[in-house]
């Protein structure tokens, strides 16, 4: 039998899956990973936390599959996106904890950068829109904010890097200082149409070029694990962000096929096949999991809060005692009663980005009870996913492509039947959830897979993807139009006056 390792490192949590060559999972492990809030509006991570807990998974996922290194056949790796580190290459040991993703401490460096007219440029080369969530200004806050560092980097003393790299690098025992397209796509300083750092916008922000690691396609040789770690070297052959390598594990390979990963937010993919397009919409261009050296796009938008908005009803509501209860509470009433809840919690995102809107609810009668807000709550997850996948095929349909003609989904909520088949109703196109759910994981084990002659091609891997479930569209269309024009009659609502 042939068994590939996958390494997933989240924002919440670390876990290692071992894959049999058909992509069924033989064994799995995961822990927890400590959120570090030192100020409003920051997120970290300890980065040697990241590690521990990244190791301790591999070494008992390999146990309970009853596997030493040498029956692994090559290890993937997928990751948390956009999160910085900065490490001293002599020592091993960050300089810092590793600024989140969702960590905004960079904003005011990114107001100027808009207020310079850079905009232009940045989404030009890099496919994105300035914005704190990016490695770029993360690693200048750094730079700029750790006594000495800068001057260690202009040395050549440090190494940054997303947390593939930091994996990497210790998986390698530092022999190693690397990444992947699809993650260099997330730091705004990769020229994605040459794969290569941008100089110009090295200077632009003052990052220097020592740090940077050097960029592979997806599927590489990214280097062997020190045999001293997992029992034995395996070689690293498939690295990419968790987004990209879940739309890999999707098998959507070509133009027009799309993922949505359905977690505390949702994460929406469609490829674009070698074609970078720029959005008119507020999406962002990224580059997706690339096996060899020919450049392939997506575009991407996410919901802030998905999965999120069932937790407030068990934490703040206190409506259900616990998150699985919430589709019972839902399918007790047969709709959601006239109740549109719209959760801005955080502001909304693409494709409406207004950062001031706040939750809402409307629609509420003297018959309203909780299960229709339940209701309403998960009908909000279905109703974000679908402005933004509207936003993604008129953006297609823009470039002379075909709009999206089916939802391939995965993440934890897309077990609930309810979310999925409204979700499919609104729509207008097929729902399909595949046999495995753990695309992410799945699509590093095939990116890894693919490097070392598991299998041959993607077409191979194509064929391996299988649906456990198709949701077809049972509304009519013009109901399912009069649902999503009050669902942005809704969305106007959210955005108050200041009080
Ligand atoms: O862009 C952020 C994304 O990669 C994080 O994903 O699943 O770790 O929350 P996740």
């Amino acid at each position: 039998m042939t068994y590939l390792l996958a390494l997933d490192q989240g924002t919440s949590s670390s876990r290692s899956i071992v894959f049999d060559a058909q992509g069924r999972v033989v064994a799995q492990a995961q822990q927890e990973l400590p959120q570090i809030y030192p100020r409003p509006g920051w997120v970290e991570h300890d980065p040697r936390e990241i590690w521990r807990t990244q190791l301790a998974t591999a070494r008992e996922a390999l146990a309970r599959a009853g596997l030493s290194a040498g029956g692994i056949h090559a290890l993937g790796i997928t990751n948390q996106r956009e999160t910085t580190v900065l490490w001293n290459r002599a020592t091993g040991q960050p300089v810092h904890h590793a600024i989140v993703w969702q960590d905004r401490r960079a904003e005011p460096a990114c107001a100027r950068l808009r207020a310079q007219g850079h905009a232009g440029l940045i989404q030009s080369r890099t496919g994105l829109l300035i914005d704190a969530y990016f490695s770029a200004t993360k690693l200048q806050w750094l730079l700029d904010n750790v006594p000495g560092a800068r001057a260690q980097a202009e040395r050549g003393e440090l190494a940054f890097g997303t947390v593939d790299s930091w994996l990497i690098w210790q998986l390698t025992g530092g022999r190693r200082h690397v990444t992947d397209v699809s993650n260099a796509s997330r730091t705004m300083l990769l020229n994605v149409h040459t794969n290569q750092w941008d100089e110009e916008l090295l200077a632009l922000l003052r990052i220097p070029r020592a740090l940077m690691p050097e960029v592979l396609p997806s599927a590489s040789d990214f280097g062997a694990t020190d045999p001293g770690l997992l029992g034995g070297a395996i070689a690293i052959g498939g690295v990419a962000g968790d987004q990209q390598a879940a739309l890999f594990g999707q098998a959507c390979f070509s133009a027009g096929m799309a993922k949505n990963t359905y977690g505390t937010g949702c994460f929406i993919l469609m490829h674009t096949g070698g074609s970078f397009q720029k959005s008119e919409n507020g999406l962002l261009t990224t580059s997706a999991a690339q096996p060899d050296r020919q450049a392939q796009f997506a575009l991407e938008g996410s919901v802030f809060v998905g999965g999120a908005v069932v937790q407030w009803l068990r934490d703040g509501l206190r409506a259900i005692p616990a998150s699985s209860e919430v589709q019972a509470l839902a399918e007790s009433v047969p709709d959601s009663g006239g109740v549109m809840m719209v959760p801005a919690f955080t502001g909304l995102g693409a494709p409406y980005w207004k950062p001031d809107a706040r939750g809402t609810i409307t629609g509420l009668t003297r018959g309203t009870t909780l299960a229709h807000i339940a209701r309403a709550a998960l009908e909000s997850i279905a109703y974000q996913s679908a402005a933004l996948l509207g936003a993604m095929s008129r953006d297609a349909v823009a470039a002379g492509s075909a709009p999206v003609s089916e939802l391939r989904v995965d993440g934890g909520a897309c077990v609930n039947d309810l979310l999925m088949q409204f979700q499919a109703d609104l729509l207008g196109i097929p729902v399909v959830r595949p046999a495995c759910v753990e695309t992410t994981a799945l699509g590093a084990a095939y990116l890894a897979g693919l490097s070392s002659g598991v299998y041959a091609s993607q077409e191979e891997l194509a064929r391996l993807w299988r649906a456990e479930r198709r949701f077809v569209p049972t509304l009519p269309r013009d109901q399912a139009e009069a649902l999503m024009a009050r669902w942005e009659h809704a969305v106007a609502q959210a955005v108050l006056p200041a009080p």
